[in-house]
């Protein structure tokens, strides 16, 4: 075989062992993870000098293993989503083809039992030729799938092993492989050396269903060797692996109640430990069942990811994901796109997750050649399809989590999926099978599609869709369940329009959820020349070919502080609905399956004027799964101003998750909407001084138009502002793009004309007509002042068109430059969190305090961010010093910056954004909504900000 061949086949590798589940055994187990010594290499030929013991390595580098080489100083990270980085020409790859080699000593530890034994890698980017003490045994493909070999002969029982590995960065699997994310390379989990004693048990296969009528439960362990024992002891079961064991009563598991069994399968030489789970998945009229209910997924799709370690993430990241997921409601999360770390799944399994486990299987960028010579659908890769589902589906049978098989993503359609679908239908009939691109529905059982917007995700609800060619399929297709596998692009500031679906989610049986794109940002950490850290994406490593900061697209950011768009996720995810019923009631409805709410404390909380006055308990009871009660809202004590009655639902007790105390769901309502009458008025003359103009405690610049001083503060505006550093979802790379439509009308390029000042005797009246160049429209704003005391200064701003300009506007508001040392804000509004028409869902108003800085959402590519919305009153302040207030007798929204919305336009990364020494204040009357056309729909109507009249009616108070 020459050097290069050997990563370039089409078929799987013949030589690992038979792919079995991930036991928990007690046999020894020896991993093998730690510093390796590791060599580099631009290419994949170099001699093979280094696989025996006699090498000497000690100039050699040292390597973490699991880790990937591009994130310890060796080549370099790439991101593409669609684009192979490479010819399509299989299955070769280029001759420019990183390369690792990888060697490591260890001993035996004493007592290492006889038998055979596995050298287990759990995942090697792209593919490894593995050797034991200069023995070759064997070559792996599949990066996120476990191979394992049988190390015996190989194995010294006495003495020093060496492992030695050669890893390339592309192989004929890397066509297979090519999932939007970075490409990372290396042996990037862990390795083990797994004992298997003679007599032992290779494989263990669970079925464990629950009967929802009856509540009994059917065990079958069937296990590799056949005098092997299966004990749960907790349900007195004590019998030969393979038979089926009735129970008259158990309690099934669910991820809302995640009831696990101990269980033990044990032969005289081996043990291995299992935890069980009673459930049964059915698609049954139509409809995906867990336990016999209908099953609503409130889901995410994750991407395995830290922004130091890439792919090779640790049990704490697991645990952190889990654990961020159910606080924020989440029930489902789809591996995307490729089965993850074994441990993750029992975590699933412990803590209450549905799981779509998806293979390890992309093939998109076949795209772009029309799909000529897709593997999917070219028999020569049919092997290595089916051996890649057949090691997902070995390995990961045993979870109750996992409740559909996905055999892949975006690899277009053909022969080799069917053969896979085949495969894993026989092998496990027990579980549907999804995979999103079969339109057509010929190898699932579920229907599912990505990024559709709401009508058609409603046509579907209502078995509208749009019909198939073939009568028969048709027919099949709108028989089935549909699960929305990518939805609300999570890209930047968004996503916008998550209620939407989820009302539809809840009003049409056959939808069935879905699963938000998606979990992660995959920033990786990096840190500019002067030392301030940042998040890099596609581009900053100097790639010929990327897509940019597309990578950057999760709830969560790189560092997993959750984003404002993983608020409005918990929000819409809320499994209890509280909802007044407008007679005093409260309307509280159960959306969990399975169980009650007797683990929910319901508390409230009532405010005036954001101040809180009174809170209590409100008595709710159980409400079982899936039903409703009315309860009586809490008699109130009389209040003054505006005021607000909170109620939440809070966990009664810890849970693995959370502590008690945590919200699960909440409702505000108002209940007294008195707002604090303005003081009255007691007008000041105005005042003249040269070009300068005293309206109260403002000064204005007769020349310009522009308020100059406020009490003892210089500040500069109003100006108009319309524009807004685009979001992603403004950008839109893949979809209805509001950019180029803004650039065009020139919004980020608007002139402003001074037409008249005219002073009365206690206010003026500015006139200015603010357009773009080569534009015969434009927006005519009158600012009327009012000197309304002498530290009071009233401003209406109105806003009419002047000719045609194209809607929708970014935003439309003023703008003042305030001294910098106002850094400090408080708020009488929605909060704490940014809210934009579409998005905040999780907002609710009080008075809130935030510093500029605090202010910003740090999204991974600069954009529009740190609005909040309906907002009564705001003051900017220098702390104890005094500062400016701003009331709205038209309710405003606030936006406050060290920088404009040009500088974060500019900017490519948080760390270009530098202070510019002012605070940048800006009132708006409205904004345009967010939507989630960064992949997919845009923002829908009812959020468009219209290029109409528009008022604001402010007044500005010195402190
Ligand atoms: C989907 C794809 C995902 C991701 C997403 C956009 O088409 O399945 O992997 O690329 O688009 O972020």
């Amino acid at each position: 075989m020459s050097e290069r061949l050997w990563y370039e086949s089409f078929a799987p590798p013949p030589t690992a062992r038979p792919a079995r589940a991930w036991l928990d055994s007690d046999a020894p187990r020896l991993p093998l993870d730690g510093q390796w010594r590791f060599r580099y290499a631009e290419r994949a030929d170099g001699p093979l000098d280094f696989t025996g013991p006699a090498f000497d390595d000690a100039g050699w580098d040292s390597l973490p293993v699991p880790s990937h080489w591009q994130l310890h100083g060796y080549g370099a990270p790439a991101y593409t989503n669609v684009t192979y980085p490479f010819p399509l020409d299989p299955p070769h790859v280029p001759d420019e083809n990183p390369t690792g080699d990888y060697r490591h000593t260890f001993r035996l530890p004493a007592g290492w039992p006889p038998g055979s034994t596995l050298l287990r890698l759990a995942g090697a980017d792209s593919a490894a030729r593995v050797w034991l003490n200069g023995v070759e045994l064997g070559r792996t493909s599949g990066s996120r799938l476990t191979t394992e070999f049988d190390a015996t002969e190989a194995l010294r029982p006495d003495g020093d092993n060496v492992i030695a590995v050669r890893v390339v960065q592309w192989s004929a699997g890397s066509y297979l492989e090519d999932q939007d994310m970075w490409w990372l390379s290396g042996i990037f989990r862990g390795v083990d050396l797994v004992a298997r004693p003679d007599g032992g048990i290779d494989d263990v296969d669970v079925r464990a269903e629950y009967d929802h009528v009856t509540g009994a439960g059917t065990l079958t362990v069937a296990a590799s060797a056949p005098d092997a024992r299966v004990r749960v002891p907790e349900l007195g079961v004590d019998v030969a692996a393979g038979e089926t064991v009735p129970l008259a009563s158990v309690e099934p598991w669910s991820a809302e109640r995640p009831r696990l069994y101990d269980a033990t399968v044990s032969t005289a030489t081996e043990t291995v430990r299992l935890r069980i789970g009673f459930r049964t998945i059915r698609v049954e009229d139509g409809v995906i069942t867990v336990n016999g209910r209908r099953v609503l997924f409130r889901g995410v799709n994750r991407h395995e990811f830290h922004p130091d370690r890439g792919r090779a993430v640790t049990e704490e990241d697991m645990l952190d994901d889990v654990r961020l997921m159910k606080q924020h409601n989440v029930n489902a999360v789809r591996t995307s796109h490729y089965p993850p770390h074994p441990r993750f799944l029992e975590l699933c399994d412990e803590y209450g997750l549905y799981v779509v486990d998806e293979c390890d299987l992309e093939t998109h960028g076949y795209g772009d050649v029309e799909w000529r010579g897709n593997p999917a659908d070219d028999t020569r890769w049919e092997a290595a399809l089916v051996d890649r589902m057949r090691r997902t589906v070995e390995r990961d049978k045993n979870h109750p989590s996992v409740v559909l098989w996905s055999l892949g993503n975006e690899s277009g359609s053909g022969r080799n999926l069917a053969a896979m679908a085949r495969w894993a239908r026989h092998r496990d009939p027990s579980r549907p099978l999804i995979y999103e691109r079969d339109w057509t529905g010929r190898d699932v059982d579920v229907y599912s599609r990505m990024y559709l917007n709401v009508a058609e995700v409603e046509a579907i609800g209502r078995g509208e869709e749009a019909p198939l060619d073939d009568p028969a399929l048709d027919a099949r297709r709108r028989r089935m369940p549909f699960v929305h596998i990518e939805y609300a692009h999570a890209m930047g500031n968004g996503p916008g329009g998550l209620a939407e679906y989820q009302r539809l989610y809840e009003t049409y049986p056959r939808l069935q959820g879905g699963f938000v794109w998606e979990w992660i940002d995959h920033g990786l950490r990096a840190r500019t020349a002067d030392g301030r850290e940042y998040f890099a994406y596609g581009g900053d490593f100097g790639e010929l070919l990327h897509d940019g900061n597309f990578v950057a697209d999760g709830l969560l950011f790189p560092d997993r502080t959750p984003s404002p768009g993983l608020l409005d996720v918990k929000k819409v995810f809320e499994p209890v609905r509280l909802t007044p019923t407008g007679d005093g009631g409260l309307a509280v409805h159960n959306g969990r399956i399975h169980s009650g709410l007797s683990d929910l404390d319901f508390r409230w909380v009532l405010e005036d004027d954001g101040e809180v006055v009174a809170r209590g308990a409100l008595e709710v009871g159980d409400v079982p799964a899936g039903e409703s009660v009315r309860v009586d809202l809490p008699a109130l004590p009389a209040t003054e101003g505006e005021a607000h009655l909170t109620v939440q639902a809070v966990l009664a007790a810890d849970e693995p998750w959370a502590k008690a105390g945590h919200e699960v769901a909440a409702t505000q309502l108002p209940v007294g909407v008195r707002r604090p009458a303005a003081p009255p008025a007691t007008p000041v003359p105005v005042r003249r001084d040269g070009a300068r103009v005293h309206v109260g405690p403002g000064v204005l610049d007769e020349r310009t138009g522009r308020l100059v001083r406020l009490g003892g503060w210089d500040v500069d505006g109003p100006r108009l502002q319309v524009w807004r550093a685009p979001t992603d979802n403004d950008r839109a790379p893949h979809g209805e793009a509001l950019e180029p439509l803004w650039r065009r009308a020139g919004y980020d390029r608007l002139t402003h004309r001074l037409d008249e000042v005219t002073v009365t005797g206690t206010g003026a009246v500015v006139r200015v007509r603010v357009a773009p160049a080569s534009s015969d429209g434009g927006l005519l704003a009158t600012y009327t002042w009012s000197a309304l005391a002498d530290d009071r200064l009233g401003l209406v701003v109105d806003v009419d068109l002047d000719g045609h300009l194209p809607g929708p506007l970014p935003t439309l508001g003023v703008l003042f430059a305030l001294p910098g040392e106002l850094d400090q804000v408080e708020w009488f509004g929605r909060g704490p969190g940014e809210a934009y028409p579409d998005t905040g869902l999780a907002t609710r108003t009080s008075r809130w305090f935030r510093t500029v800085t605090d202010l910003q959402t740090p999204y991974v590519f600069p954009q529009e961010n740190g609005r909040r919305a309906d907002v009564r009153w705001a003051t900017v302040t220098a702390g104890q010093g005094g500062g400016v207030r701003v009331e709205g007798r038209t309710r405003f929204g606030l936006t406050v910056r060290p920088w404009t919305a040009e500088a974060l336009d500019r900017a490519a990364h948080p760390t270009d954004l530098v202070p510019d020494g002012r605070t940048w204040l800006t009132l708006d009357a409205g904004h345009n909504g967010i939507g989630s056309a960064s992949c997919g729909p845009g923002v829908l109507p009812p959020y468009l900000l219209p290029a109409a009249p528009a008022r604001l009616d402010l007044e500005l108070r010195v402190i």
